[in-house]
């Protein structure tokens, strides 16, 4: 199959600002009905020839969540899954992610990357004939913001016209709410030190969509009256100016006076790991408004929908 034909046929999921608002929802829907229907696939949603398929994960940082997740979400959807870190492969002595995908496509159903640069991703999706997931890169994170979504609706419902406040780095996880905010309807207020907005590609985006995302450096601003506040780590992998970002990011911390300015029933998140008495205090993090455990369960729901989606069910 040549690029061009792969580019009309396979379904990779890479960013949430690539997929149509409806598609989108589908997704979070059939999430919604994978959680309800536990380790059974409901009917409808179970993918075609799903236990002839196999996902190769592919991890070139550090993972507890995404890697066990997807692992689990292949086998109770009817698949198997094959975890390699980087090192194990080729690619890690330098063989072409071109070849890398190529090769790959030949044997598996499905790649989920985890890539230290998003180029990385994407060069990956250039040249698979499987659909190719973005299990984080530098730039995004796409799967955990799903999940987010579906653990909002859980607690508040639909979303759409609904307020969050991000409170921390302007990182690849605030991509990700960002292009959320534009494709489920909702509004982002952030709050960052203005060195650590998110990108400029993914601000103009949200312009050119006409997003209803304000970004500033006042976090009381921001949470205020929101029904969902979401902080993530000061210092993200692969980040080595870690005593800088803490000082620059110490105003940012979400504590029990800042989570009071929110709306009376707002819900923390938070996608995990996370670091206590740094981004988020003991309290707020075990506290009654949290639902980060939530959060990390959904990542096994929200995965099996997606990986449906990608096998077209
Ligand atoms: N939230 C998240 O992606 O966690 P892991 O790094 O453990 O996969
Ligand atoms: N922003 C964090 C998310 C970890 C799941 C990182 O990239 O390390």
């Amino acid at each position: 199959m040549t690029t061009k034909q792969t580019a009309r046929t396979v379904r990779h999921f890479l960013d949430i600002s690539d997929l149509d608002s409806k598609s989108l929802r589908g997704i979070i829907d059939a999430a919604h009905a994978m959680k309800k229907a536990g380790k059974r696939v409901p009917a409808g949603l179970r993918p075609k020839d799903i236990e002839d398929r196999v996902l190769v994960l592919i991890f070139e940082k550090p993972s507890t969540r995404t890697r066990v997740s997807f692992d689990i979400a292949m086998r109770q959807l009817g698949g198997g899954a094959l975890t390699l870190n980087h090192t194990d492969l080729q690619l890690g002595r330098g063989e072409s992610v071109a070849d890398t995908a190529r090769v790959l496509s030949r044997y598996a159903d499905g790649i989920m990357i985890r890539a230290n640069e998003h180029a990385t991703l994407l060069e990956l999706a250039r040249y698979a004939t499987i659909p190719v997931i973005n299990g984080l890169t530098e730039k995004s994170h796409p799967c955990q913001v799903m999940a987010d979504i579906q653990t909002f609706e859980e607690h508040l419902g639909s979303i759409k016209g609904k307020s969050v406040a991000w409170v921390g780095d302007g990182n690849n996880v605030a991509v990700s709410w960002m292009h959320a905010a534009v494709r489920f309807g909702f509004k982002l207020k952030i709050a960052a030190p203005k060195e650590l907005f998110p990108e400029e590609e993914a601000i103009a985006w949200v312009r050119r969509e006409k997003g209803d995302v304000e970004i500033g450096t006042d976090p009381v601003h921001a949470v205020k009256d929101v029904d969902c506040v979401v902080t993530d780590t000061w210092v993200s992998m692969g980040q080595s100016d870690a005593a800088r970002r803490k000082k620059m990011l110490a105003p940012y911390a979400v504590d029990a006076k800042l989570m009071g300015k929110a709306a009376k029933n707002a819900i923390f998140m938070h996608c995990l790991p996370a670091y206590r008495g740094h981004e988020v205090t003991e309290d707020v993090l075990e506290g009654p408004q949290s639902v980060v455990f939530d959060e990390a369960e959904n990542r096994l729901h929200v995965q099996k929908a997606i990986l449906a989606w990608c096998f077209g069910a």
